[in-house]
């Protein structure tokens, strides 16, 4: 790749390469780097110093200090933005050298995947809140906007060249062309958007991604990779997310799919269209095949009465037991019904791993808290503690419903003062929006009911259960 950076905005060329790690949660979104003392002295960097981030991309982040546990170890903390813009990935190495910007006299954003009809009052909110930013062309820039809105723009040109901060004087416009990159749109998972289940989250990383990045390693220590992970847990409790973050973030070929929509879309060619998958997972090793719900799949053989449905599940059984000969192929299977799923799926060689993600604990739900709300306007003494607390019972799913619940009825506030017919609200307006404590308490009540419903009907069939077992 080029280095797109012109000399001029180095004191000297001195620059230090360090190993990629990701950034820790209250980290994320401030476009911080932290590195050690040891190397913010060889390169004469100070805290909140502007420093380069070399691989095979170039770009720009503020300098802050490690964490004391990181000291001497020759990491850089980055978020997972960061990682994206100087082209590089956890583990990997980059370089770091410090910088000197300039003021960038003119700069262009393209808002991914979504049309913004441009608007000078538009550009000066979005300008006033990148004020002293420093960016590269190609970066990818997210802003948030009134409530709960983040919008990703890319830097599609940028004056002078190379790494600029934007100041009151630069001109800025955006752009009407949209820049299509389904990598950074909304709906785009890592592991940065999964609180709590650091545990869990290690445990994938170590199966998938030891094998994947180092098949020769695995060749010559002899060890068989795992082939087989099943996430079983209740719904909502981050299952399909933790898969998603797994395909975006894996340099494997993925095949990501859900057995329902197997079922439907090819439902008298089911086994083909399995079969297919398992080929083409093998042809494009190494791969990862995700199944979602795999229990509509692979039902337990007594509890269906289709002949169908008994050769569909023969055949995942056969096709689990056949690949794998060439190349290393992961199969990732998603179920909230575990006792559902046929056993022989769970003997050796199958999915002989079993990682159970549960409903998250006081300290995971306050990480939850934090993902949902990042870039919700929160006034002053929304206590984020305090609602990890009272949220009990509480599944991911539950405490995203409660945040984006608590900016309607924030919304519901400002209303009367909202233009309807306007297409773009007032920049004015959206700024001033909070989001205060009774918004949550409002939006608590409301949700609570559901968890409460559901946590009878759970008891409901565990009592049915267990009933059963004793006739
Ligand atoms: N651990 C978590 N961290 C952050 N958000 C979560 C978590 N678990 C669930 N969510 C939220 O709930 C939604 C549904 O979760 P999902 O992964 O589909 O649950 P599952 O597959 O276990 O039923 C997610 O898209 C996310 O917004
Ligand atoms: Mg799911």
């Amino acid at each position: 790749m080029r280095d797109k950076t012109k000399d001029n905005n180095f004191k000297d060329s001195l620059r230090v390469a360090l190993r990629v790690q990701e950034a820790k949660k209250r980290d994320i979104g401030r476009n911080i780097a932290r590195i050690d003392q040891e190397t913010m002295d060889k390169l004469d960097i100070k805290t909140a110093d502007i420093i380069s981030l070399i691989g095979k991309k170039e770009t720009a982040a503020i300098a802050w200090p490690s964490y004391p546990q990181d000291s001497g170890l020759g990491i850089v903390r980055i978020d997972s933005r960061l990682i994206k813009n100087a082209g590089t990935s956890i583990d990997e190495t980059i370089q770091i050298r410090k910088v000197i910007t300039h003021t960038a006299q003119n700069i262009v954003l393209a808002p991914i995947s979504i049309k913004i009809k441009s608007n000078p009052r538009f550009e000066t909110f979005v300008k006033r809140k990148l004020t002293n930013y420093p960016v590269a062309i190609d970066d990818f820039i997210f802003i948030s906007i009134g409530i709960s809105r983040e919008v990703s723009f890319k830097v599609i040109s940028l004056k002078p060249s190379g790494i600029c901060t934007i100041k009151p004087e630069t001109v800025l416009y955006i752009s009407e062309e949209i820049t299509e990159d389904k990598e950074q749109g909304a709906d785009y998972v890592t592991f940065e958007y999964i609180g709590g289940l650091h545990h869990e989250i290690e445990e994938i990383r170590d199966i998938v991604e030891i094998p994947l990045r180092h098949p020769s390693l695995i060749n010559k220590l002899g060890i068989t990779p795992q082939r087989g992970i099943l996430l079983s847990g209740p719904p909502g409790c981050g299952k399909t997310l933790l898969a998603r973050a797994v395909a975006n973030e894996s340099e494997a070929y993925i095949l990501f799919f859900s057995g329902p929509e197997i079922i439907q879309k090819y439902h008298s060619e089911t086994e083909k269209k399995l079969r297919n998958i398992f080929i083409e997972a093998e042809e494009k090793a190494p791969s990862i095949i995700i199944i979602d719900e795999i229990d509509s799949i692979a039902p337990r053989k007594e509890l269906v009465l289709g002949k169908w449905e008994h050769r569909m599940v023969s055949q995942l059984l056969s096709l689990l037991d056949g690949f794998n000969r060439r190349g290393v192929v992961i199969v990732i299977g998603l179920t909230n019904k575990l006792e559902l799923l046929e056993p022989a799926l769970l003997s050796p060689g199958r999915f002989d791993k079993i990682i159970e993600i549960n409903l998250p604990e006081e300290k995971g739900r306050d990480e939850i808290f934090r993902i949902h709300t990042r870039n919700m306007p929160l006034e002053k003494s929304v206590s984020i503690r305090e609602l990890a607390e009272s949220t009990q019972n509480f599944s991911g799913a539950d405490i995203s419903g409660v945040c984006k619940e608590a900016s309607l009825f924030a919304l519901k506030r400002y209303l009367p003062q909202i233009d309807l017919d306007c297409e773009i609200i007032d920049p004015e307006l959206l700024e001033q929006i909070e989001i205060i404590p009774n918004d949550f308490y409002q939006a608590l009540k409301k949700i609570s009911k559901n968890v409460k419903l559901r946590q009878k009907l759970m008891e409901n069939d565990k009592t049915k259960e267990n009933n059963n077992k004793k006739i």
